[in-house]
């Protein structure tokens, strides 16, 4: 019986398919199989014979059909595999390098003019894009009558006859922005402002949207010398050059006092402007020390705190690093001028690591 048991474990080992595995099914246990003539025989046997031979012989069976479907299953997984394998499709296509996307020039400045500024302790504070009246003009000190609000060529939101909702308008600048924060975290503060303002103008250096960022320091003793050391640091890390001259011009603000409009230092060589070099001066930002008037309206204390605030055209000075010539260009939304002005999406900017590539 152990020579009967052995011949059929092995063979159902080395078995290589369901078929030939059927086949050994019938040869031991079918109904003429090896092992069912034995268990005939018992018959023919005395009793004390049978009663020893039975429980083996059974056992034997047992054992016989365990390893068949045991068999049987394994054969079956591998076909399985078998057919996967054969049958498998690929479904996944490859990325398109042809075709990537690519960061904006502005998303790119800001992504630096944030950088730089966050290396010298400002944070970024947002307001709303539609904004009141009062955030975007009586606040900060233009009342109703001044002519900065003409000037600005405003946008202002339908009102339905009967509303009597304070009149809503598309933020002509970023500057709301400062009362928003000191009416919210108070003084001391030290924040820059980056997002989109608005005003009815269209030409090539003009669109009816366009980016600001807004810049406020906030303390006890801030002076127009601490704006100058910000601003003198900020262009030096922004146009990557050495060391830059600034040039305060006097000027005026509603929301500033004194007011000052910035220049920097640049050269105009073979039709090439050099920025930090030579003695040449383009104008880029407005600046000056918080009107007390602004801080009162801010709920901030005038006799305690004072400090300076700015506002800087983010896509002129993203077009005179990167040598953009057209702003329409920023807003037309043409792949091509995307591919080629647009930076890789990975290239995050650091002062570590560089700001542009
Ligand atoms: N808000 C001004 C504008 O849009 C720019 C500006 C000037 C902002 C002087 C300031 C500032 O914070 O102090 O034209």
């Amino acid at each position: 019986m152990d020579d009967l048991r052995d011949k059929y474990i092995d063979l159902i080992a080395n078995a290589g398919d369901e078929a030939s595995l059927e086949d050994l099914r019938v040869q031991a246990v079918g109904k003429k199989g090896e092992i069912s003539l034995k268990m005939r025989e018992l018959g023919k046997m005395t009793p004390e014979e049978r009663q020893i031979m039975g429980p083996k012989l059974n056992a034997l069976k047992d054992e016989i059909n365990t390893a068949l479907s045991a068999k049987k299953e394994a054969l079956a997984d591998a076909a399985l595999n078998e057919r996967l394998k054969s049958e498998w499709l690929d479904v996944t296509l490859p990325a398109r390098d042809a075709r990537v996307g690519t960061i904006h020039p502005v998303s790119q400045v800001i992504e630096e003019v944030t950088t730089i500024f966050a290396d010298m302790g400002f944070s970024v504070a947002e307001g709303p894009q539609i904004d009141t009246d009062f955030y975007n003009f009586d606040a900060l000190n233009i009342p109703g009558h001044h002519p900065a609000r003409a000037e600005m060529d405003t946008f202002y939101m339908h009102r339905a006859e009967g509303d009597n909702r304070p009149p809503h308008v598309l933020r002509t600048h970023t500057s709301p922005v400062q009362i928003r924060h000191m009416e919210k975290h108070g003084a001391p503060c030290r924040i820059i402002a980056p997002g989109r303002v608005y005003r009815a103008d269209y030409d090539q250096t003009h669109t009816p949207m366009f980016h600001q960022v807004e810049g406020l320091a906030i303390d006890k003793d801030i002076s127009m010398a601490n704006l100058k050391w910000v601003l003198e640091e900020f262009f030096a890390a922004f146009f990557e050059v050495k060391g830059i001259k600034t040039r305060f011009r006097a000027s005026h603000f509603p929301f500033t006092e004194p007011s000052a409009e910035v220049d920097i230092q640049c050269s105009w060589e073979d039709g090439q402007l050099k920025i930090g070099e030579g003695d040449g001066w383009l104008e880029v930002l407005g600046s000056g020390m918080v009107h007390p008037k602004v801080l009162q309206a801010a709920g901030v204390n005038p006799d305690e705190w004072q400090g300076f605030a700015f506002g800087m055209g983010i896509d002129r000075i993203a077009m005179l690093k990167y040598g953009i010539p057209d702003l329409r260009a920023f807003f037309d939304s043409d792949l091509r001028w995307l591919r080629h002005y647009g930076f890789a999406s990975l290239d995050v900017p650091t002062l570590h690591g560089g700001l542009s590539r």
